[in-house]
């Protein structure tokens, strides 16, 4: 028995309605692009009230690198979303302080910009509210509260003079606007022109055959009705868009521990919020390994297979596998060149551990 959210079947329904026409005439020739699929935007929207400014950027990323607001000095942004790789760990559960693990996946943070909610679970509503927690989780940066965290901002000069220059007031080093900063710069990981993306906008060449298909599949099986383009991420609406995974046993609930965690249930307290996930970004997908929100899916061929299985009750075949795969691939994009900033130095004293 499948039952979808009204959402979610409207959504399913009316983007097949609206393909359905082009794959009858093209089949599955990969001579011409879809004109209905969204090639990912080169720039994330911006908040109206955090105007990018290159100062801003600059003063974000050395916040995103630093490791000197962590508890012990060790840990940073990067240490768990590592902009050298596909801005996750690799690891199925983030590691921070003294080694310790949190109960789930580090996502990527490339193109969350695009994102309607962040986490998981959607529980921060903008880059700028979800970058407030990390610092505090007692298993991610372990800081005992913002404020400890911001005195440390404080006791750097640079950081003093860098905060005053960009915000200007009386109070500049505030854990607000160090949240502003840090969005300003995520806002700039985009990655876009992947393979998919020059064959959306019309270069035929750009993707395989075999990825022609497997978008295709990915379309007639009905994973667009979630991932929708050109992130291949829950649709943006207010709020964000949420699905209970998994919604079928499938058979991998148990192997994969998949209904330990509750989900957005333990955000927000409403049953019907139990299982529900905000549905990710399928972009760079093949370099984020282990999937899913607790990483217990270790290869992106089981993770489709999951997915199938859990979400629509499908069981594919190898065939069917490798096709999609073949295509998440293709949503591998272009990474902008990044510098590391100079920091500001902690000078003549080591770092005060609170
Ligand atoms: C110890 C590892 C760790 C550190 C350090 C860390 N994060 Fe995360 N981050 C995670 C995990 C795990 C999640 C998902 C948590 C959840 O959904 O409950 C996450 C979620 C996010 C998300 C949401 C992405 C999405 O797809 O929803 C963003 C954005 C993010 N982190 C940015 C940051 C920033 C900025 C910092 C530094 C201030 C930071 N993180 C520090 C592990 C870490
Ligand atoms: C009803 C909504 C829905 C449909 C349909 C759906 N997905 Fe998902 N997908 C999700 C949600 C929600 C998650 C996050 C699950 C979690 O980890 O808690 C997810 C996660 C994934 C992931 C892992 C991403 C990561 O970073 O760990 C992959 C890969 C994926 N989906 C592929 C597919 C494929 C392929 C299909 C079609 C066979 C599909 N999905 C259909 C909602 C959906």
């Amino acid at each position: 028995m499948t039952r979808f959210t009204d959402f979610t079947r409207f959504a399913i329904d009316a983007i097949r309605n609206q393909r359905l026409a082009w794959i009858a005439l093209c089949g599955l020739c990969a001579s011409s692009a879809a004109p209905a699929w969204d090639a990912l935007p080169q720039q994330a929207p911006v908040q109206a009230d955090n105007p990018m400014t290159a100062a801003k950027i600059e003063l974000g990323k050395q916040l995103f690198f630093d490791p000197r607001f962590s508890s012990t000095g060790t840990v940073s942004c990067n240490t768990c979303h590592n902009l050298m790789l596909g801005g996750d760990d690799n690891r199925p559960l983030a590691m921070g302080v003294h080694g310790l693990t949190g109960p789930r996946n580090s996502p990527t943070v490339w193109n969350s910009a695009f994102h309607a909610s962040q986490f998981w679970d959607g529980r921060a509503a903008s880059l700028e509210e979800q970058a407030k927690g990390p610092v505090v989780a007692s298993v991610e940066m372990g800081m005992n509260n913002l404020d400890t965290a911001l005195n440390r901002v404080r006791a750097i000069a640079g950081y003093r003079t860098a905060f005053a220059e960009v915000f200007g007031g009386k109070e500049p080093v505030s854990i607000g606007n160090a949240a502003m900063a840090v969005a300003a710069f995520e806002r700039t990981l985009i990655t876009p022109n992947s393979p998919y993306d020059r064959w959306a906008r019309g270069d035929a060449g750009a993707m395989t055959a075999q990825q022609v298909r497997g978008l295709l599949q990915f379309d007639q099986l009905g994973c667009t009705g979630c991932h929708q383009e050109p992130l291949f991420g829950g649709p943006r609406k207010p709020g964000g868009h949420f699905a209970v995974f998994p919604f079928h046993d499938g058979g991998f609930v148990d192997q994969y521990r998949l209904r330990e965690d509750s989900g957005r249930f333990a955000a927000t307290g409403r049953e019907s919020d139990r299982h529900k996930y905000k549905v990710p970004t399928l972009r760079n997908v093949a370099l984020t390994a282990p999937y899913f929100h607790n990483g217990a899916v270790p290869t992106l061929e089981q993770a489709v297979r999951v997915m199938a299985a859990a979400q629509m009750n499908v069981a594919l075949t190898d065939a069917q596998v490798d096709d999609i795969v073949a295509f998440l691939q293709a949503l591998t994009g272009e990474f902008p060149a990044i510098t590391l900033p100079r920091l500001p130095p902690t000078l003549g004293s080591s770092l005060r551990v609170d």
